[in-house]
């Protein structure tokens, strides 16, 4: 392949660059474009820009795969625990069996939050939706711990680190304490990582809560398989906001907020939703696959489609056999996920979808394992984000470190007004 794109605009002929990634991905490098031509790209959405470079997720959206740090997700997921990939993540390398101990150590033992941040929940209503709560509690992190934001400080960067996946479990679990005017429970530090949670959300100071392996190893499994997703939607605002040097705790904030709107993160929350209206409507499935291939209906079958995939999800596989494995070890009958196969079926073999190449994505099979865990639906979005935690660390760390770090700052093509006069208040009408 040739390392040039020509490009001919009005006399004018120019050479641009190709990079070529580890996986023979290519890309038209334009940052002379506008410097020796006039041009500006325009894409919105970003369909087909490269943000950057980054060695951390590589995933090919025509085949369904999905590796982190080379090693693919299905190994991820069965072989190992949530720390464990949090590390790979982070640090760009398997811990050795002391490396991971050593981390376990540090993130299991601070996993209490500030004593003052407690009292910030007071002053929220009880109703508040629990991605509010996190988003609003994570960025006042930076209010509380102020020893860790140095963006440039390595030392700062490591505890700020540790600080987020340590504290965020117990964040999230009071907010959801919150929502139900249960007492907050500390943190136990001699539990697993998604055992603890377990405890914190579930436990309460009359009675205790015992811990299933079989939770804790589905959890686990959920949180790896959100853990990253390279440049999606709240990354790019991790990296979009870190960009500036803000610290980590506000770029990851920032991160939250993007994750919870429904076409990305929040999707999990509208699926479950949208299964209990289909089935309370009498489980009519084809009604509804119609309904999403009408666009003035306005209604979309959340859960199904991706930006990238253009086959099936691999999250969504590994996700659904998971979901099939603990509803019959729990011998749970969940109507719902019934409802969720017979619509993928119907899916699958619908024209419309077909054409389309939508397939379920990572929600539409991980609100039915929540519900089999007794989470309530307005925490599935704050599970995800529980997940997607070391991803957003990883990209944030690597562009901080990066040679060729800049603001980032797309440009636009101005479509307003051209230049006029200002008409003086009284004078207009
Ligand atoms: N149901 C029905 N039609 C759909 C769906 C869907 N879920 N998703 C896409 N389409 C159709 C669109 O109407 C469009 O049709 P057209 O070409 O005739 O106009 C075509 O497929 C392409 O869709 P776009 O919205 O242009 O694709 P885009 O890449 O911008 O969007 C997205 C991807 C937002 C995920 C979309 O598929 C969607 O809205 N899905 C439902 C929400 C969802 O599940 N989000 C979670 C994604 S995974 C994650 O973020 C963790």
């Amino acid at each position: 392949m040739p390392e040039v794109a020509k490009l001919s605009y009005g006399d004018r002929q120019l050479d641009l660059p190709v990079h070529v990634g580890s996986e023979g991905e290519h890309a038209v490098d334009i940052s002379k474009l506008r410097a020796e031509t006039g041009l500006i790209t325009l894409d919105e959405g970003y369909v087909n820009t490269g943000a950057t470079s980054s060695a951390i997720t590589f995933l090919d959206g025509e085949t369904g795969i999905l590796r982190y740090r080379g090693y693919p997700i299905e190994s991820l997921a069965e072989h190992c625990d949530f720390l464990e990939v949090s590390y790979l993540l982070i640090y760009g390398k398997l811990p050795t069996a002391a490396e991971l101990e050593t981390f376990r150590s540090s993130i299991l033992n601070h996993s209490m939050i500030h004593e003052d941040m407690r009292s910030f929940y007071n002053s929220v209503p009880r109703d508040a939706h629990p991605m509010a709560i996190l988003a609003s509690v994570v960025g006042a992190m930076s209010a509380f711990y102020q020893d860790s934001l140095d963006p440039q400080n390595p030392r700062h960067v490591e505890v700020a680190i540790h600080r987020l996946l340590a504290k965020l479990p117990t964040i999230a679990a009071y907010s959801y304490k919150k929502s139900v005017g249960q007492p907050f429970m500390y943190p136990q530090n001699d539990l697993s990582y998604c055992g603890n949670f377990l405890r914190m959300m579930f436990a309460t100071p009359c009675e205790d809560y015992q811990i299933d392996p079989d939770y804790v190893r589905a959890l686990d499994m959920l949180f790896i398989v959100h853990a990253d997703h390279e440049q999606n939607c709240s990354t790019s605002t991790v990296r979009m906001v870190g960009s500036s040097n803000a610290n980590l705790f506000a770029s990851i904030s920032a991160g939250i907020c993007a994750l919870w709107g429904p076409l990305h993160g929040g999707a999990n929350e509208a699926c479950v939703q949208m299964l209990e209206q289909i089935l309370a409507d009498g489980g009519n499935v084809k009604k509804y696959v119609d309904m999403a291939k009408d666009k003035k209906s306005g209604f979309r079958l959340m859960g199904f489609g991706h930006r990238v995939y253009k086959n099936y999800d691999p999250r969504a596989k590994i996700i659904k056999r998971q979901c099939d494995l603990l509803l019959s070890k729990l011998r749970i009958k969940d109507p719902l996920f019934h409802v969720a196969q017979e619509l993928e079926e119907v899916a699958l073999n619908d024209s419309y979808f077909i054409e389309k190449k939508l397939y379920p994505n990572v929600d539409f099979y991980s609100g039915v394992i929540y519900r089999a865990l007794g989470i309530p639906v307005p925490m599935f979005t704050v599970l995800f984000a529980l997940g997607r935690l070391p991803g957003w660390i990883a990209h944030w760390l690597e562009m901080q470190r990066s040679d060729s770090k800049r603001l980032c700052r797309p440009r636009q093509v101005y479509t307003g007004p051209t230049e006029r006069p200002l008409v003086p208040l009284n004078e207009r009408s």
